[in-house]
């Protein structure tokens, strides 16, 4: 949020209460200063910081986006056609655009033009875990958790082009401390520290139904992170887009910290989007059937987006292409492609306006004596998928779920640690076919216990060639089969 100066600023104590008791009393906010008399001298000056941070013009808009029951209905129902997807299904034409997009994409990796961009910002609620959802430990064998694995993905990606991968890591300012103390008490996992940028993104106040603020603490706000579209802002603001392009990079590789099946160095998802001079793209896989809940990427009168699963009427759900495939697939998996110039573009001059998506919850907050209770409000957030409206042109790559996604999102069931593991199991066992290697006793969920290092292996063809030259497993005790960057091994 952008602080609101005072014209003629009287940066006294009592000067910063007087302007913010005046800027919360005019924006209806004036609660907020119910406990101020009960607050010592640290405790007024946290909450006159956070106040100090509000754009009461924003939260008035938020407000009002609230207490809409549902968005005003539109004059005509909106055009959805289906995105131009680069198929998963190759014909021969394709696939020889494949293979030039691959070998350019092949060249940016070689020249370091490639930056990798994590966001980690989110609060990780469904999970339930204490903690930043990157210190969860998903390795089905070594218990590695979500930064490792995908950091050692960015040190194959670098040994494999011949240069140190760089890392920007998006926070929010409620995980930003153990985030970085995490990567400090690993070792950064073998990245250079240098190369490992850390940026934070914006919090903003929850509200009630009313439109009000909330309290978390007599001295502090309820605040919370402003949505992964919150990255492009704060890509800008931090200075990670000038350090980009010190050091010569141009695109970025964006993941999300929840899906460790990313393959932030994909050559032909990088090749394809810069030789189309996209500005962003996007990867996605098809929808497992008509009935699956997840937003689709396609065109919404014509303008590149998410369409919310609600928002397609099902016989367009149900409807099929020539190929019999659903027509509407594209599941949106959250990797894109952003060409820093396109980021920079986008944030220019501190303005970018997403949509903001209103988050409906219960929240736990003071009431109005200093008893915590339920409270009835929202978050609010931007989307990054909204930002494809900007881009004049766009692609979107048809990947393989069982090769690129599966995200731990629940503590259990579905999307769950549990169903992340069982995957990358089902996917490394997988790779064994034909391989002349006996798949191991042991099981993780129904699948045989096997882990493969990226650092051994990044897919099926790198993993039959380190066996071809000689490279083997390690059997665990407990029965599962283990395959780790030989190099350490040595
Ligand atoms: P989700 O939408 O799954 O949210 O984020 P979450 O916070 O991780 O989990 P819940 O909904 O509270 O259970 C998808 C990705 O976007 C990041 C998350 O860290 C995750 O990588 N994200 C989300 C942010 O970086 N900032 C945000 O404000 C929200």
């Amino acid at each position: 949020m952008s602080s609101q100066a005072n014209s003629t600023p009287d940066n006294t104590f009592a000067g910063r209460t007087h302007t913010e008791r005046v800027r919360a009393d005019a924006a209806g906010q004036a609660h907020v200063f119910r406990f101020w008399t009960e607050l010592d001298e640290a405790g007024r000056e946290q909450l006159l910081k956070q106040l100090q941070a509000v754009d009461y013009e924003l939260l008035g808009r938020l407000g009002a986006l609230l207490k809409m029951d549902e968005p005003a209905p539109s004059e005509s129902t909106p055009e959805l056609t289906p995105p131009d997807l680069f198929p998963l299904a190759r014909d021969e034409g394709a696939s020889a655009i494949a293979d030039l997009a691959t070998a350019q994409g092949n060249e940016l990796l070689d020249g370091g033009q490639v930056g990798y961009m994590i966001v980690a910002g989110g609060q990780g609620s469904r999970l339930g875990y204490d903690g930043p959802k990157g210190c969860f430990p998903v390795g089905p064998l070594s218990d590695r958790t979500l930064f490792e694995l995908h950091a050692r993905r960015l040190l194959a990606a670098g040994r494999r082009h011949g240069n140190a991968p760089v890392w920007y890591v998006m926070t929010s300012p409620a995980n930003d401390a153990p985030t970085r103390k995490f990567f400090e008490e690993n070792g950064h996992f073998g990245l250079e520290p240098t190369n490992v940028f850390f940026f934070s993104q914006d919090m903003l106040p929850a509200l009630d139904l009313e439109g009000r603020m909330l309290l978390a603490a007599k001295d502090s706000l309820f605040l919370a992170p402003n949505g992964h579209g919150g990255s492009l802002a704060a890509l800008a603001s931090s200075g990670a887009l000038e350090d980009m392009e010190r050091r010569g990079i141009t695109l970025i590789s964006y993941f999300q910290v929840d899906n460790p099946f990313a393959r932030p160095a994909d050559a032909l998802f990088l090749g394809l989007h810069r030789r189309a001079g996209a500005g962003m793209s996007s990867k996605v896989v098809a929808k497992r059937d008509a009935g699956e809940k997840v937003g689709v990427l396609g065109n919404i009168d014509g303008v590149m987006g998410c369409i919310e699963y609600s928002d397609l009427a099902p016989e367009l759900r149900e409807a099929t292409d020539e190929t019999g495939n659903l027509l509407f697939r594209a599941g949106n998996i959250a990797v894109h492609a952003l060409d820093v110039s396109f980021v920079k573009e986008l944030t220019s001059g501190g303005v970018l306006s997403l949509p903001w998506h209103v988050a409906r919850k219960t929240m736990s907050a003071l009431g109005e004596t200093a008893d915590e209770v339920a409270i009835a409000g929202a978050k609010f957030e931007t989307f990054v998928f909204d930002a494809l409206a900007k881009s004049a042109s766009s692609v979107t790559l048809e990947v393989s779920r069982e090769v690129e996604f599966s995200p731990v999102k629940n503590r259990d069931g579905e999307d769950s640690a549990d169903s992340c593991r069982s995957d990358l199991c089902r996917m490394f066992a997988s790779w064994l076919v034909n391989s002349g290697i006996e798949a191991p006793q042991g099981r993780v969920g129904e699948f045989p216990a096997i882990e493969v290092d990226p650092l051994f292996a990044e897919d099926r063809d790198e993993f039959i060639q380190r066996l071809r030259d000689g490279h083997v497993g390690q059997v665990t005790a407990t029965g599962g089969l283990r395959f780790e960057d030989p190099e350490a091994i040595e």
